[in-house]
């Protein structure tokens, strides 16, 4: 198994984050050119969680994206299920809490979460809706939600040199340095056919998420979507109608 197809079907993501799994954090550093680690700082701030909360990191891959909760004295627990990815993150800080659980089907109870964050995840999902529905389920009411994920520049002389680089520079480079170069060709076409920054905020509302928001990082290649679950007595319509108002707006935090 060398890479996932576009229907990502759910043991082909799998199989693919085992086979990257030893050098994931490295490549990432390489081939986002170091800005990785600013886009984390800024989804730790979005998430906004304090010691003792505790916070659901779906997709974690080896916990780079939980670490900072964890230094933080937030409990997080560090959700994959690609063992190979969870195997490398667990050697590196057996102090997290990592769980195999797939995002479809999350092996957590009701309301157990103070917030959910995914990070470079969704898009690797086979039903991202499905994701957004447990993420709601899981998470307490008043709760909030982050997402971080590759989207789409906004100034289109950007959009094309971000395109060249994805879809040229960036395999390239790949083959270089990872030891499975065609997972970059997945990781190249996947951003390319995912949905753009109000698409994505309209998918976040119709699960029932409200006061959804964005903020475009690096230009747009990479966006931070914000929501909050409804509290216990507000509107239970209120994400139906949240989902209609963010098509063809932009929200903005
Ligand atoms: C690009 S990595 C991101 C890892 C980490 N969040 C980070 O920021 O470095 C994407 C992760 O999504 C996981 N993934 C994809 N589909 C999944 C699903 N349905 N359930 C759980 N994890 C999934 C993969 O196994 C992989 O570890």
């Amino acid at each position: 198994m060398n890479r996932a197809s576009l229907d990502k079907r759910p043991d082909e993501v799998a199989a693919m984050f085992d086979g990257v799994a030893p050098k994931y954090d490295v490549v990432n550093d390489v081939l986002s050119m170091g800005q990785a680690r600013r886009w984390r700082r800024i989804v730790v701030e979005a998430v906004g969680a304090s010691r003792g909360q505790k916070v659901l990191d779906l997709a974690a891959g080896t916990g780079t994206s939980s670490e900072p909760y964890a230094d933080a004295g937030v409990h997080v627990v560090a959700c994959d299920f690609s063992l190979g990815m969870l195997r490398v993150g667990k050697r590196r800080r057996p102090d997290i809490d990592f769980v195999a659980g797939d995002a479809t089907r999350l092996p957590f109870a009701d309301n157990s979460f103070d917030a959910a964050t995914i990070s470079f995840g969704l898009r690797n999902v086979n039903e991202p809706a499905a994701a957004l529905a447990e993420m709601f389920r899981v998470v307490k009411p008043g709760g909030r939600l982050v997402i971080a994920e590759f989207s789409t520049p906004v100034v289109p002389l950007w959009r094309t040199m971000y395109t060249e680089y994805l879809m040229r520079a960036l395999p390239a480079i790949a083959s270089k340095i990872s030891s499975n170069p065609d997972s970059y060709v997945y990781l190249a076409e996947s951003i390319r056919a995912w949905p753009d920054q109000d698409e994505l905020a309209a998918r976040i509302a119709a699960a029932g998420w409200q006061e959804v928001a964005y903020r475009n990082l690096s230009g747009g290649i990479v966006a931070v979507h914000r929501a909050r679950k409804p509290g216990r007595d507000e509107a239970a319509n209120a994400g139906a109608q949240d989902a209609l108002r963010h098509r063809g707006t932009r929200a903005a935090f």
